[in-house]
């Protein structure tokens, strides 16, 4: 069976005493609910400079696995304000988000620069959770398959089959990130089960079988079961709903 995965993304939120607590609720939180080794997969993902004291307790070999947000795609070098892969692993982080909507929009990144970021993770030993989505008006223009096979094809195909084998995709229809829209169950599922077509064939099968599809967009403690009750959908990258500790911890036992 595919493993579970849900990931919160804390985006630009919390200082740092409020991380430490976050952290340190979330932690205690699932060692009551008795997060047993088949559950899923939890990643936080704070900002850059909260990385190495959610780290420190989150603990060596914990149940809960650290995620940064983005990386350069550059091993090392002049980049100013930059934070390289490299550094991300050397510190702790498993995980790493690349290509939200949020990125792609207010960053301007595109697929190629995706496809670069992806590789420096990859080579790094990150695994990266790459975000496909469309938005309202593609969705409207009946263009939402299209572009995603786009976004997938640009951004994440050139990827060998080893490569591949680290990555997660996360889908999240910028429609319904931080709008308290959700997509229905069946729409997001006819785009999981599109994402896992679109990996079998340029890949194969059994690729298309392993790789853990997760939902985002306004996911809450409310909806998750739902959501993750869909044969395609392998659990959620959490932005909101993740800045509260019951109802992260509610989302993360929601299988
Ligand atoms: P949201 O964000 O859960 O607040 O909608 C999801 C995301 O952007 O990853």
């Amino acid at each position: 069976m595919r493993q579970k995965f849900v990931a919160g993304n804390w985006k630009m939120n919390l200082t740092l005493p409020e991380a430490q607590a976050l952290t340190s609720e979330i932690v205690q939180m699932l060692r009551d609910e008795q997060h047993g080794p088949e559950a899923a997969q939890v990643v936080i993902c704070p900002s850059y400079p909260l990385l190495p004291a959610v780290g420190r307790l989150l603990g060596e070999g914990g149940k809960v696995a650290l995620g940064a947000q983005n990386c350069h795609q550059k091993e090392s070098g002049a980049y100013t304000g930059e934070v390289s892969a490299k550094l991300l692993q050397s510190i702790g982080c498993q995980y790493v988000i690349l290509g939200h909507s949020e990125r792609r929009q207010y960053f301007h990144e595109d697929n190629e620069l995706l496809s670069q970021k992806l590789k420096a993770a990859l080579a790094a030993g990150l695994r990266p959770i790459f975000c496909v989505g469309e938005s309202l008006e593609t969705r409207e223009a009946d263009e939402t398959f299209d572009f995603i096979a786009k976004q997938l094809k640009d951004g994440l195909f050139h990827l060998s089959n080893e490569e591949f084998d680290k990555v997660l995709i996360a889908y999240e229809p910028i429609w319904a990130i931080g709008t308290g829209k959700t997509a229905s169950t069946a729409q997001a599922q006819e785009v999981h089960a599109f994402i896992r077509e679109q990996v079998a064939s340029a890949y194969d099968a059994e690729a298309a079988n392993n790789t853990a599809i997760l939902y985002g967009g306004s996911c809450n403690a409310q909806n998750a079961r739902e959501l993750f009750s869909q044969p395609d959908v392998d659990g959620g990258l959490i932005g909101g709903a993740s800045l509260k500790s019951r109802d992260f911890v509610t989302i993360v036992t929601s299988f």
